[in-house]
């Protein structure tokens, strides 16, 4: 299978936290961690049931699979789903991203040299520039694109056709994509976070790749922990694998991974000090709430879209936060996690430097 990697520079590590994101280096200190067939790929029984129809009856046709955009919370699985897709059709592969398209031409090129069946999966696609975005429409309906020659009057467009080829969308934001461009998909695909039985065979599975001695309850304790996302099973499993190699003697158990889970910071529900330090500003900073997104943000030093992409959603499935349209509210259970009394918390704090100032405070000259 050929597989490019188109604009490497250009990654989700701009938007999303380095912890969220897997780095070149952690594919290759793994190779083979990530499932390469629909049948190694663990849980999401009904999407894989619907994949396994629409590549089944594209084959049967000998043509490109329809185009397939898959959304949800980093590290459920949508890169390796575009790989799978890519190699259970024996097609090739081309990768790129929304922010790295910035111009209408970046795109064109990449299109005019795709061959049928190619497929081609473009990463945060909400974030490709609406231009770009429009060269989309008639690339994916029609398999055809319109080339402008020349500027001004002069400016003739040539239209250019294309090979029958699948686009492969993912986003963390389906909220973000326009309807134009997820009408043109034939299949939206939300990926939920896993259970705990899922995340503790994608555990099993790891370890046995890594080599790694964890027994059944083991891999229970850090699937647990694992906040529903496989990434997070796999980056538990390898600091616990270190815990234990250190500490301990290699040997990987409920215990030794509990130990090991808490010498790392992540606690009972999962979450780690970053997730925790979320939670934490909500309660105590603001009093439980609402407190705005961007506030929030700045008092985490972290950017919005940070907030609300990787932290904001396993806290809200977990009941600890709620999204109002006064802004961000955390429920009892979340003071009760922090061990924290809602009495004990009083009114906010005074404002600090980067608090939205109140509308008649005096402006600073
Ligand atoms: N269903 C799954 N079964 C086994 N491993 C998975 C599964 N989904 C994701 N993973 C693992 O988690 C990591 C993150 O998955 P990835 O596809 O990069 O997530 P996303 O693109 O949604 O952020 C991969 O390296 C892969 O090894
Ligand atoms: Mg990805």
């Amino acid at each position: 299978m050929r597989e490019e990697l188109l604009n490497e520079s250009e990654s989700e590590s701009d938007l999303l936290s380095p912890s969220e994101t897997e780095t070149d280096t952690e594919l290759l200190a793994e190779p083979g961690l990530r499932p390469r067939t629909l049948t190694e790929f663990v849980g999401q029984t009904e999407l894989k049931s619907h994949l396994r129809v629409i590549l089944g009856a594209a084959s049967k046709r000998r043509d490109a699979v329809d185009h397939l955009l898959f959304a949800g919370p980093p590290g459920l699985g949508k890169t390796t789903l575009a790989h799978i897709i890519a190699a259970e059709m024996g097609s090739h592969l081309l990768v790129t991203s929304g922010p790295a398209l910035e111009r209408s031409g970046d795109l064109a090129s990449i299109l005019s040299k795709l061959e049928d069946g190619d497929v081609l999966f473009i990463d945060e696609i909400h974030r490709l520039p609406r231009p770009v975005e429009e060269v989309l429409y008639p690339a994916m309906e029609d398999f055809r694109i319109d080339i402008v020659l020349g500027k001004g009057p002069a400016a003739r467009s040539i239209p250019l056709d294309l090979a029958r080829f699948t686009l492969v969308g993912a986003t963390t934001r389906t909220g973000l994509i326009t309807g134009p461009l997820r009408d043109r998909f034939g299949l939206v695909a939300r990926l939920d976070f896993y259970d705990v039985d899922d995340l503790q065979s994608i555990a099993l599975r790891s370890a046995q790749i890594f080599g790694v001695d964890v027994t059944e309850t083991g891999a229970w304790e850090i699937a647990r922990r694992a906040r529903g996302t496989p990434r997070i099973a796999n980056r538990l499993l390898r600091q616990v694998r270190d815990y234990a190699e250190v500490e301990r003697d290699g040997h990987i158990d409920a215990e030794v991974a509990a130990d090991g889970l808490a010498f790392f910071g992540v606690d009972e529900l999962g979450l780690d000090k970053a997730s925790r330090a979320v939670l934490d500003a909500v309660c105590r900073r603001f009093g439980g709430g609402p407190v705005g997104l961007s506030t929030l943000a700045i008092a985490v030093s972290e950017p919005s879209e940070t907030v609300e992409d990787v932290y904001e959603p396993y806290l809200i499935q977990q009941g600890l936060l709620m999204r109002t349209p006064r802004g961000r509210v955390a429920t009892p259970a979340a003071f009760e996690h922090l061990q924290m009394t809602v009495e004990a918390v009083g009114p906010p704090t005074a404002p600090g430097l980067f608090d939205d100032p109140a509308p008649d405070a005096p402006k600073p000259d």
